[in-house]
């Protein structure tokens, strides 16, 4: 295990009720407020009644920007960047899914630097300070809920690209699980096959002597593999839905499961190429990519597989090799997902072959992605091919 710090200052306020406190702990910040929201879920669920008459109660002022697009785009965020210095915004209330939370981040790091936000997702600049943020998330996936990080994607350049800083976290999340309760069924796959690719992301790691880590990786797994298929079959199961929902939360809040190992990265690296371009929803992406993934590199350690294989769906080891063991793992984790009903091949989405070259060099623009094992531009060509 390496050395660590950690830090996460976002409170969580959890369970049935949570939304009713949001006048409350956004009244805590500032009297002049941006509302983001998405495209219009929240207005259908009323979600949006229920926030605005809070706001109204508490006397806050608050602006709206609504029609977050899912893979949030840079002229939106502009867009709310140019609410939020017209009007004196003190605080931005986000509430939706990881693209409403990510789109407020931008604009909460946007509002306050003098240059193009788009910067900070290209590197030429790191975010040194951010307008202070709180959130009532509706979907169980991302973790940007309790997390430094946004992603955003700039259409007209085809580019997707993240961006983290401490100043990012969000003062409050509010997590009411009943929130998820109107989630479309794809959308509820997807979101769990998010969060479950977060945890590979760090659990398929080279670092030595993490068990205490491997096991929280393996019980998140575990409990959004039990719950995701009671939360399909009835869409209203308390149970199920605060599961997913804290399982999301869990799996990515600033690396708290893996502190002390050597995360991956590469597969969101690679999806993320691809939804830049077909605008795809990335848990899909995810769905397709991290099976390949896997079958890349497995060799790079496959006592992790097999320990995964054994351990998440406790595959019987007797008379399997270790390779065998981890191959029978990987088809488990694809199988489970083409039974949620999760797409196995992009040409699912219609997606061929003509941009892989360009999806490839993308996403080694800043050199080498992944740390499992180091992938190279014909590595990730190679990987986009067996997704097709
Ligand atoms: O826009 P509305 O109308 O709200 O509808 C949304 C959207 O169409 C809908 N939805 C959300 N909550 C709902 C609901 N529909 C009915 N009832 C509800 N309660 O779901 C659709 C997808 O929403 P979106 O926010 O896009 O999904 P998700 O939370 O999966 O976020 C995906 C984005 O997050 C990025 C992804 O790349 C993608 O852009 N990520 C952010 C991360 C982070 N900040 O840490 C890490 C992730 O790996 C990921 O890259
Ligand atoms: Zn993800």
């Amino acid at each position: 295990m390496n050395s660590f710090q950690f830090h996460n200052p976002t409170r969580i306020v959890f369970g049935e009720g949570a939304a009713d406190r949001i006048g409350e702990l956004t009244s805590s910040f500032g009297k002049k407020v941006l509302l983001v929201y998405g495209g219009g879920s929240i207005k259908k669920t009323g979600l949006y009644d229920r926030a605005v008459k809070q706001l109204n109660d508490a006397g806050i002022t608050f602006y709206e920007l609504p029609g977050i697009e899912p893979n949030p785009r840079l002229s939106t965020v502009n867009k709310g960047i140019g609410i939020c210095r017209d009007n004196g915004v003190e605080f931005i209330l986000a509430i939706g899914g990881g693209s409403v939370i990510d789109a407020s981040k931008a604009i909460a790091a946007g509002v306050l630097y003098e240059g193009d936000v788009w910067d900070f997702f290209t590197d030429k600049a790191v975010i040194q300070q951010a307008m202070p943020i709180g959130t009532v998330l509706t979907l169980a996936a991302t973790g940007s809920e309790m997390n430094g990080s946004t992603v955003i994607s700039n259409w007209e350049e085809k580019l997707k690209r993240g961006a983290g800083s401490p100043h990012l976290f969000p003062r409050f999340s509010i997590l009411d699980p009943t929130l998820t309760y109107s989630v479309p069924r794809n959308q509820t796959v997807y979101g769990s096959i998010d969060i479950m690719s977060h945890v590979f992301e760090q659990y398929f790691s080279l670092t030595e002597n993490t068990p205490l880590q491997e096991r929280f990786c393996e019980s998140i797994l575990q409990t959004v593999i039990e719950n995701i298929e009671p939360a399909l079959a009835n869409p209203n199961d308390a149970a199920a839905r605060a599961n997913l929902m804290w399982c999301g939360t869990m799996a990515l809040n600033g690396g708290q499961i893996s502190l002390g190992m050597v995360n991956d990265w590469a597969s969101h690296g690679i999806e993320h190429e691809i939804s830049a371009i077909y605008d795809i929803p990335h848990g899909a992406g995810l769905a397709v990519v991290f099976p390949n993934w896997m079958r890349y590199v497995y060799k790079q350690r496959p006592g992790r597989f097999a320990q995964y294989a054994t351990r998440v769906w406790g595959i019987d080891p007797a008379g399997k090799s270790e390779d065998e063991l981890a191959l029978a793992g990987i088809q488990a984790t694809r199988d489970f997902y083409t039974r949620i009903g999760a797409e196995a091949r992009l040409a699912d989405f219609g997606i061929g072959d003509d941009q892989l070259d360009r999806m490839a060099e993308e996403a080694v623009r800043y050199g080498p992605i992944g740390n499992f094992k180091r992938l190279e531009k014909d590595d990730v060509r190679e990987i986009l091919r067996m997704c097709l």
